[in-house]
Parts: C-alpha cells; structure tokens; sequence
C-alpha cells in the first residue's frame, strides 16, 4: 500500500478476474480507495512503474506520512519503494548537525526530507524527472522545508553542486558506479560520506570495492568501505548500500 492505493501483483493466470480482486481489495481494507495491478516491468532512467487502475478512485495521488514526514505522490508515475524505509531512518539518523548533503536522486524527497527535517544540515536534492520533482516541491512545502532543501531538475552529473557536500547519497540502483565521479566533484574538499546504492550478486561486491577504492583515488580520496545488505532487490541479486568514508589523500 503506498497511502490510499493499494499496488496488487497478479499471476497472469488471474488478469481476468482483476477488476474483482480489486473490488475484494477495496473491501478488505477501508483505508485502501484505489487498487491497481502491475501490467510490466519498472523502466528507463526515472524507473516508471507499470500499473493498471482495475478498481476505485482513479484519482492516484496519495499523501503517506513515514517517521513524521508527509509525502505526497503517484505511484502510478513514480516509483515509492516501503522497502527502503529502513535505510531512509537510518541514513538521516546519522546525519550530524550543519552538514551538507546532496541527494543525487532525489525523485519526491524519500532521502531528503527526512535528512532535512532531522538536522540543521542544507540539502541539495537533485531529480531528472519533472513529475517526480513536482512531487518533491509539493512535499518541501508540505513539511514547510522551503529554507533548508534545495530542489534542483536536471541530470545530477551536469548540475550537482562542486565540492560542498560532507555526506552525498545515491539512492539510485542501476549503473550506479557511472555516477560515482560525480559524486566525488560533489564532494567538499575536506572528504565526506558518498552512501552509494547498487543492486548486484553477491559475488561481485569485492571487484566493486576495488573499483570504487580505485575511482576515489583518481580523485584524490583515500576510501574506507564498509558494505551494507538492505534488502533482496529479486532473485540472487541484492540491494546493497556501499558506506564510503573518503578522506583526501
Ligand atoms: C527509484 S528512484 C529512488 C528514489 C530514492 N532515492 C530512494 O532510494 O528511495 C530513482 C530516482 O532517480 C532519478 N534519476 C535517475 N537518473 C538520474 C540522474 N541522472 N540525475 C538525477 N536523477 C536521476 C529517477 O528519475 C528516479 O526518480
């Protein structure tokens, strides 16, 4: 459930009875008003999620609030993963007073607001997708974060901010590494935090570490990385977050 829909997956042997199950849905849970079933995979750069409307409100545009923040979304436009709410709590808890952090893909402020509203810190929130940034100045509003995030449209490797951050955050699982000398331009000077996302076997996290401890040398950064699981992204294949400590070399 992401707020008042409800995302259903559906054998393809049950297609035919999706408005029922949708009607069924609805009538299970009171809180549930839309239901819509997955009809494809999640695609392209800004991961559009696949789904059909097959019951209630066509009206799919939600408010959830998750450890105090509102969001406001679509989940038919825009993906919202409950999943990785742990790693949301956990990252702003480490968040220190007055950083600075830059969210490379911020898509409605899942990493950003909360970071935001937990600390005194300045957050750079970076999305390429104009619906799913729309979403996210909805949201700045909506939690009255106006003086303390900014929003920026575009590709975060053309418009991140240059040598600012002291912690960065990739929430972004596909390609990642392609990123990574981005966020070390992004980084201040002084090092920093990069919490980079991947989604890979298991066997191929120590040739990551390599590449990522080669890249951060190119740079001019010593890495200390420590590697964390945060869920099964499908079968055989992990959502891991690379905990990158870059001091300057
Ligand atoms: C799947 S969402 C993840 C949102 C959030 N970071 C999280 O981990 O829950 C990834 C977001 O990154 C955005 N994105 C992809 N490539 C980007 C790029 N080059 N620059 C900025 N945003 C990008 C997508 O549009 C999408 O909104």
């Amino acid at each position: 459930m992401v707020g008042h829909v409800a995302l259903v997956h559906l054998d393809h042997r049950f297609w035919q009875y999706a408005e029922q199950v949708g009607e069924l849905t609805i009538e299970y849970n009171r809180r549930i008003r839309s239901v819509a079933a997955r009809c494809g995979p999640t695609k392209g750069v800004t991961r559009k999620p696949a789904y059909r409307l097959v019951a209630g409100d066509p009206d799919t545009v939600t408010t959830l609030t998750e450890g105090g923040i509102k969001f406001s979304l679509d989940p038919l436009l825009v993906t919202f993963s409950r999943g990785n709410r742990q790693e949301r709590l956990r990252v702003s808890s480490v968040v220190r007073q007055g950083e600075v952090v830059v969210d490379m893909f911020a898509c409605v402020g899942q990493f950003a607001l909360p970071v935001a509203k937990a600390k005194s810190s300045q957050v750079f929130a970076i999305e390429i997708d104009p619906v799913a940034y729309g979403f996210l100045l909805q949201n700045v509003r909506l939690n009255n974060l106006d003086n303390k995030l900014v929003p920026i449209l575009g590709d975060c490797r053309e418009v991140h901010p240059v040598g600012v951050a002291d912690r960065v955050i990739m929430g972004y699982l596909h390609d990642t590494f392609m990123f990574l000398p981005a966020a070390f331009e992004t980084l201040s000077k002084a090092g920093g935090m990069i919490h980079m996302h991947v989604a890979t076997p298991m066997k191929n996290i120590a040739s990551l570490k390599e590449m990522i401890a080669s890249e951060a040398a190119e740079r001019g950064f010593r890495a200390n990385i420590v590697v964390r699981r945060v869920k099964t992204y499908s079968p055989g294949v992990e959502h891991i977050a690379f905990d990158i400590h870059a001091a300057p070399n």
